[in-house]
């Protein structure tokens, strides 16, 4: 962890965050090969004072430290939450202890997670979307925008200046001390790693959230994570337009196969129906999961009607990389896809039924049991294969 002196954005508003450079993995799943940053950014009117998102608990001291060289924590009126996630409340218990007369603002699904991040009763004012607070010569203007990406969250508007503060929207794990977008390197690879990680599974409500920026003036956005905004402006609304775009519709029915196969005979049998699934009709892609990137294909996933999973078994079970790509799926609408486990085994063979039930239990349609062939696929076992191929293609 690293700290900082305040750093102005527009007159009246100042950064306030810590920095995170050590951090290489991110709420346990994702990965932050520069660190990140936890911003937070106050807002002072001539008449009041507000300070909009907290940091993580872990940093509160040094969180109420650089608020503290920026303003007299007495003095601030209003603590605003655009987000009840704890690396952006868990510090609000030490702010509040310094400032233990500001105001609380919160939606309100907000309000009921806020009990439970501070443990004990508050007031928080309740902010409905376009609520506004007026801090004399800048107003805080509240977007109510669920599910970006909790049920809590919203934006916070100063039309003044023309800055956003939508917390975790548009940002990026991506730590450097020069804050701004035209001053740090190309962070693209984590701006659009964050999306679609954190935002891609609420494509909806980005859209929704999108379309409430649509016609605001932004002269800079100020995320909780990562580079504030403001040359790229247009450019990372542009790219959420784009990565949470409705798909397009398709012709043919399409059925992913993915293998993970230690000797080829797993793989056999997944050419093998992907070629039946192709003569039945459908379009078939094949997918070797040792190789593939699981983050860059989840739109394919989504967009398919059906998915094929192999793996060879090894002690017992099936391979982690076709466990891996089962577990990105939580996120995805998966439910009425079809479904489809299959494999090469040696002497047990319980990979491909095991990976079936993990299929029916994400909600897919598993119409038929597994494909399972003991080592060396025979002429007619990839023949059986190619079958399977047709019926999942008719399934589709
Ligand atoms: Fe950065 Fe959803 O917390």
């Amino acid at each position: 962890m690293t700290t900082m002196e305040p750093v102005e954005i527009v007159p009246g508003i100042q950064w306030v965050g810590v920095l995170d450079p050590q951090l290489r993995v991110f709420d346990v799943v994702m990965r932050a090969e520069h660190g990140t940053t936890y911003n937070s950014y106050l807002v002072s009117g001539r008449d009041r004072i507000a300070l909009v998102d907290a940091n993580k608990g872990r940093y509160g001291r040094e969180f109420v430290d650089i608020v503290r060289r920026a303003v007299d924590p007495a003095r601030i009126d209003y603590l605003v939450l655009n987000h009840l996630e704890p690396d952006h409340s868990g510090a609000a218990a030490a702010l509040l202890e310094a400032a233990p007369q500001a105001r609380v603002v919160v939606t309100r699904p907000g309000k009921a997670l806020l009990s439970q991040v501070l443990n004990r009763d508050v007031d928080p004012i309740v902010a409905a979307d376009g609520d506004t607070l007026d801090l004399g010569g800048k107003t805080l203007r509240f977007l109510v925008a669920p599910y970006l990406h909790w049920p809590d969250t919203m934006f916070t508007y100063v039309p003044e200046d023309g800055a956003l503060f939508p917390c975790d929207f548009l940002g990026a794990h991506y730590c450097d001390d020069r804050l701004f977008d035209d001053r740090v390197e190309n962070y693209d690879y984590a701006f659009r790693y964050y999306f679609h990680v954190i935002m891609r599974p609420f494509k909806e409500h980005v859209r929704k959230g999108l379309a409430k920026l649509e016609g605001l003036p932004l002269n800079v956005v100020c995320p909780s994570h990562g580079p504030i905004l403001r040359s790229s402006v247009d450019r990372c609304l542009a790219r959420y337009r784009e990565w949470s775009a409705e798909p397009p519709a398709r012709d043919r029915k399409r059925l992913l196969v993915f293998y993970a196969s230690a000797y080829g005979n797993t793989e056999k049998l997944a050419q093998a129906m992907v070629r039946g699934a192709e003569a039945a009709g459908a379009e078939a892609a094949l997918f070797d999961l040792l190789g593939v990137d699981l983050h860059a294909i989840l739109d394919d996933i989504e967009l398919s009607n059906g998915i094929a999973v192999g793996s060879c078994t090894i002690n017992g079970d099936a391979l982690e990389h076709a466990w891996a790509l089962l577990s990105s799926l939580a996120t995805l609408k998966m439910k009425d896809k079809v479904g489809a486990a299959f494999g090469s085994y040696g002497w047990s063979g319980e990979g491909p039924k095991m990976l079936a039930d993990r299929l029916r239990g994400l909600k897919l349609k598993v119409p038929e049991d597994p494909l399972r062939v003991q080592l060396v696929p025979t002429e007619a076992d990839l023949a059986a294969a190619e079958e399977y191929g047709k019926r999942l293609a008719g399934a589709l």
